[in-house]
């Protein structure tokens, strides 16, 4: 019997609910994979056998998912410490850096997961890479609409040596800017090299006037969840 990707993606996602305690405040993540979580944290709700969760999503998608589910929710200015962050990644390297923000909530999602005691990452086998940007996907930078030419051409030559090609994110069909939950632009940059020092490199983008946040995530997960063929792992950092 194979399993899909989905199966996988559903596996990882089942077994990180199994943290989530009643009376957690809870970061709700976005994506394909966090979508199952918080379908799960929404169905033990309704059960009973969760209770007193409250829920802050990272991104309007899941604010609409989890309200269709009944989880209460609230937001960082309420509650700026959470218990446990749930939520998937792009990219997750041999330390547990990961590379976030294909589906474009990556400036919510840092803000959100940068305040959780434990932050559980959820992944199928597929996006385990040796490097960030080894998977030859993006890595997404979030900057503001003005001059986006400039910031995006200020970002290919900041990593030149790693033959960075840097792309707008356009709308799927119809060519236009793809516009963040923020009113932001994205720009995914295309790496052929390992870019090394990721700390500096995260510095040297948010540096950069425009910039609004870069979608690495280092040293951020505390528990990494991986399904596989073979079974489920859950790795501690
Ligand atoms: C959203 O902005 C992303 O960071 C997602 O968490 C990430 O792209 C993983 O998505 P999937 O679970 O759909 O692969």
């Amino acid at each position: 019997l194979l399993l899909t990707q989905d199966d996988l993606k559903k596996i990882a996602a089942y077994k990180a609910v199994e943290f989530v305690e009643s009376g957690m405040v809870l970061g709700l993540g976005t994506g394909s994979t966090a979508k199952h979580a918080i379908d799960r944290i929404g169905e033990l709700l309704s059960q009973k056998k969760l209770t007193n969760i409250i829920g802050i999503p990272t991104s309007t998608q899941t604010h609409e998912q989890a309200l269709g589910l009944g989880i209460p929710l609230s937001d960082l200015d309420t509650h700026p410490v959470l218990d446990l962050a749930i939520d998937g990644a792009d990219e997750v390297d041999p330390d547990m850096n990961l590379v976030k923000g294909r589906g474009g909530s990556l400036l919510r999602e840092k803000m959100i997961e940068g305040c959780c005691k434990k932050f559980v990452v959820i992944v199928d086998e597929s996006k385990l890479v040796d490097y960030i940007g080894g998977s030859g996907l993006a890595l997404p930078v979030e900057i503001v609409p003005f001059c986006w030419k400039f910031t995006a051409m200020k970002l290919e030559s900041m990593f030149m040596e790693a033959g960075c090609v840097a792309k707008l994110r356009v709308e799927n069909g119809n060519g236009k800017a793809y516009v963040t939950d923020n009113g932001n632009y994205i720009v995914d940059l295309y790496l052929k090299k390992d870019i090394g020092d990721l700390r500096a490199a995260g510095d040297a983008i948010l540096r950069l006037a425009g910039v609004v946040e870069h979608g690495m995530f280092i040293d951020m997960a505390t528990t990494l969840i991986v399904a596989g063929e073979l079974g489920v792992t859950v790795r501690n950092k």
